[in-house]
């Protein structure tokens, strides 16, 4: 296999050893109906099932909305792979042995020199981060912090959620000892140039540490909160190569197939917020960072979505967000709800007061 191309013959021995109902019952509640299986579209959001699934040929096809494929563009579809990582990941459910390697820089072909060590170096600060975090004396103070403002075990599993130590060069030293180049560390964001000694030390420190992924769960940058009073509250990763704030959703990965199905976005302005209501079963629920609404962001929930729920801090500054928020997306046609919070609470204070069903009762 070289670079990205699978033989044919591989493909085919795949597409004989995962079954399509196998795989898309896993996303979608399948009930057969003479030859075929029929369940509620993944891709377009319906109330009777025109989502069509045959054995025989190994396709599937909406008759509501025209998404069509075979498994191989299912997972592309739904997870935004690409074939490869499609190929991939379905070799593995049949047990076909595939030798590839996912060359992130093909798929990010548009992208500078170096943006695939940078996604590497931050996959791998997330997994030791949250290692800290959950199982290290070092991080046992913001794991108690955490659990006192109502995180779960599950959230800090589910959002990877971690804590970096009250140190100025440890991951400095970590990255540049695996190998990772300083220029990219720097241009990453993870580290910071000292002149004075012409070394570098560590952007964050002493901070809980909260990664954000990608539409597809690389993790692109991070946001840490201050434990304390320090300033400021959340220290966030620059703008880089690999992140751009107007163009991120926070739990965009995982909310995706949530909103096709609900129909709906929900849409917070702190990453807090939207963790507590994924935490309380909002999970179609995404987050701007610290960014207003931009119209990529508008872009990217129309792809999914024509109706958005926008539930931002009851303050004047939330208020006036909301608002600029309704127009912009009334602009795209879409059809908006706003939750009002009561008294200067927002959306965390307030499932935390009233309890999970309070938030959204349909
Ligand atoms: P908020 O100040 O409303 O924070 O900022 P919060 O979500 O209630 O967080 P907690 O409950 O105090 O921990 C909302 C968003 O604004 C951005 C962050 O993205 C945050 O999620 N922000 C806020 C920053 O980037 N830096 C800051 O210092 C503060
Ligand atoms: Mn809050």
């Amino acid at each position: 296999m070289i670079n990205g191309r699978i033989e044919d013959e591989k493909i085919n021995q795949i597409r004989e050893a995962v079954d399509i109902v196998d795989l898309i019952g896993e996303y979608v509640q399948l009930k057969k109906q003479g030859r075929n299986y029929f369940g509620l579209c993944p891709f377009h959001g319906e109330n009777s099932p025109s989502f069509s699934v045959s054995t025989e040929k190994q396709i599937f096809h909406c008759f509501g909305c025209g998404a069509g494929g075979n498994i191989f563009t299912f997972l592309m579809d739904i997870e935004g792979y690409s074939f490869v990582e499609s190929a991939k990941v379905l070799a593995e459910k049949g047990n076909v042995p595939l030798d590839v390697e996912i060359n992130k820089d093909s798929k990010r072909s548009n992208m500078p020199a170096g943006a695939q060590q940078m996604v590497e170096a931050h996959d791998l600060l997330r997994k030791f981060y949250h290692h800290l975090l959950v199982n290290t004396k070092e991080g046992q103070d913001a794991l108690e912090y955490l659990l006192k403002r109502g995180f779960t075990e599950e959230t800090i599993e589910k959002f990877q959620i971690g804590y970096s130590l009250d140190s100025w060069d440890f991951v400095s030293k970590f990255l540049l000892k695996r190998g990772f180049p300083a220029e990219y560390m720097e241009q990453a964001g993870l580290i910071i140039y000292r002149e004075k000694d012409e070394s570098y030390f560590d952007r964050f420190r002493n901070r809980v540490m909260f990664p954000i992924m990608d539409h597809q769960g690389n993790t692109i940058a991070f946001s840490g909160r201050a434990m304390g009073d320090d300033e400021p509250k959340y220290l966030n990763s620059p703008e880089t190569p690999i992140f751009n704030k107007s163009k991120t959703l926070y739990n965009f990965h995982h909310a995706r197939p949530h909103i096709r199905k609900k129909e709906q976005a929900v849409i917070f302005e702190g990453f807090a917020d939207c963790i507590s209501a994924v935490g309380a079963g909002v999970e179609n629920a995404v987050a701007t960072m610290g960014t207003a609404l931009t119209d990529q962001h508008i872009q990217l929930l129309k792809r999914n979505t024509d109706q958005i729920l926008i539930c931002y801090d009851s303050d004047s500054a939330g208020l006036n967000a909301a608002n600029r928020a309704v127009n912009m997306l009334q602009d795209h046609e879409f059809s908006v709800k706003v939750a009002l919070m009561p008294d200067n609470m927002d959306p965390d204070d307030y499932i935390k007061e009233f309890g999970e069903k309070a938030l959204f009762l349909k």
